[in-house]
């Protein structure tokens, strides 16, 4: 077996705070294979930005990873200094395209200028060889070569985005982490950027990690996928495994928190509730307080991430996974029921 291009294992991650620290993830563990399209996805907060962030030790100053392995082409990294770091791994292996992205590039300066600036410090390539490796991307992107030279705040939104992949490419990375790339875009956009995205892979090997809190974006885009819930790893596995059979109750209810094309008429689930604090260390399920299906050991110990029906890929972290999808098809059809019995209701209201 061909060894993964990133492997996160068994990783707790704290912010130390003056009075009670913040335990923003827990036992997470996923790996990346090269060329695969990765989706990390879950609702705000859930710590997908803190996960991607201690990838490329760009954690917050009172951030730490306080105990497992992260693993690079097979070399620890989690422990790497500044210097280590930019030297082996910032731009030329993983690049990326931050939270907020369309702000990243700076206003006061030339593309061109950028990307000579930032060839400068990882690599040791002329002026003119950084230019115009810019040049061919902005053509892999759809932008006109010549428009290199412009500052970024001459270019449309769409276009901002699209020169943000370009230079996230620059040093030819093997991985690039996108944070909630299409979030600031509108849906055509969005779709714009997410095509994009699609076509590199055919013209280039690159793998993707890609933070969403749109499990829609993730089944569209990516071969497989985590799913996180206050700081746990709930399920992984492949886009198929996920998207046909889902086993943990956040990501059944999630699924059918968004439209699906399947089933046109559905109501769309709300998923009530907030994760919790995480102020003190995490030895329980953290979807205990909304999970329909709660039992009192998931409130006293934590479920493992365990492997589903012998396969490798496909694991989730809940003690009823094996009853789930029975005990998922009796609440929707509950659901159903009371949704069709306030419709039938709200009609003879409106025949009064
Ligand atoms: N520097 C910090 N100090 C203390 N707590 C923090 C810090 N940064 C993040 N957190 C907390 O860690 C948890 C995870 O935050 P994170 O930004 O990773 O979430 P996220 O899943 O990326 O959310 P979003 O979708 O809103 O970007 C949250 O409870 C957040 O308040
Ligand atoms: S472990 Fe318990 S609370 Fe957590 S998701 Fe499973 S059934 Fe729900
Ligand atoms: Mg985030």
């Amino acid at each position: 077996m061909t060894e993964p291009l990133l492997e996160v294992e068994n990783v707790d991650i704290t912010y130390r705070m003056d009075s009670e620290d913040v335990h923003a993830v827990t036992d997470a563990s996923f790996t990346i294979d090269s060329n695969e399209y990765f989706g990390l996805v879950g609702e705000s907060g859930c710590g997908k930005s803190t996960l991607a962030k201690s990838l490329i030790r760009g954690l917050d100053s009172n951030g730490e990873v306080t105990s497992g392995t992260i693993r690079y082409k097979g070399e620890e990294i989690q422990d790497f200094s500044e210097k280590e770091y930019n030297e082996k791994i910032r731009w030329k292996e993983i690049a990326v395209i931050p939270q907020a992205a369309m702000n990243s590039l700076n206003p006061l300066t030339k593309l061109s200028e950028q990307a000579v600036e930032i060839a400068g410090v990882h690599t040791d390539w002329s002026e003119k060889k950084a230019i115009s490796r810019l040049e061919e991307l902005f053509d892999i992107v759809g932008l006109p070569e010549s428009r290199v030279t412009d500052y970024p705040h001459q270019f449309s939104g769409g276009m901002k985005q699209r020169a943000i992949i370009a230079m996230s490419l620059l040093l030819n990375p093997t991985l690039i982490i996108a944070d909630e790339p299409t979030t600031a875009l509108d849906v055509i956009m969005q779709d714009q950027f997410l095509k994009h995205i699609d076509n590199l892979r055919e013209k280039r090997d690159l793998a993707l990690l890609l933070i969403t809190h749109d499990i829609a974006v993730v089944f569209e885009t990516c071969d497989s996928l985590a799913v996180m819930h206050g700081g746990q790893i709930a399920e992984r596995g492949t886009t198929k495994e996920i998207f046909s059979a889902p086993r943990h109750p956040y990501t059944i209810l999630l699924q059918k928190s968004f439209p699906d094309a399947r089933y046109p008429d559905r109501e769309l689930e709300v998923i009530e509730g907030s994760p919790p604090a995480l102020r003190e260390e995490v030895d329980y399920c953290t979807f205990a307080s909304r999970c329909p299906w709660a039992e009192q050991q998931c409130r006293e110990s934590m479920p493992l991430a365990d492997s589903l029906n012998g396969t490798d890929s496909h694991a989730v972290a809940c003690f009823r996974s094996d009853e789930m999808e029975s005990l998922a098809s009796d609440h929707m059809n509950t659901n159903e029921t009371r949704h069709a019995n306030a419709i039938e209701s709200e009609g003879y209201e409106d025949d009064d």
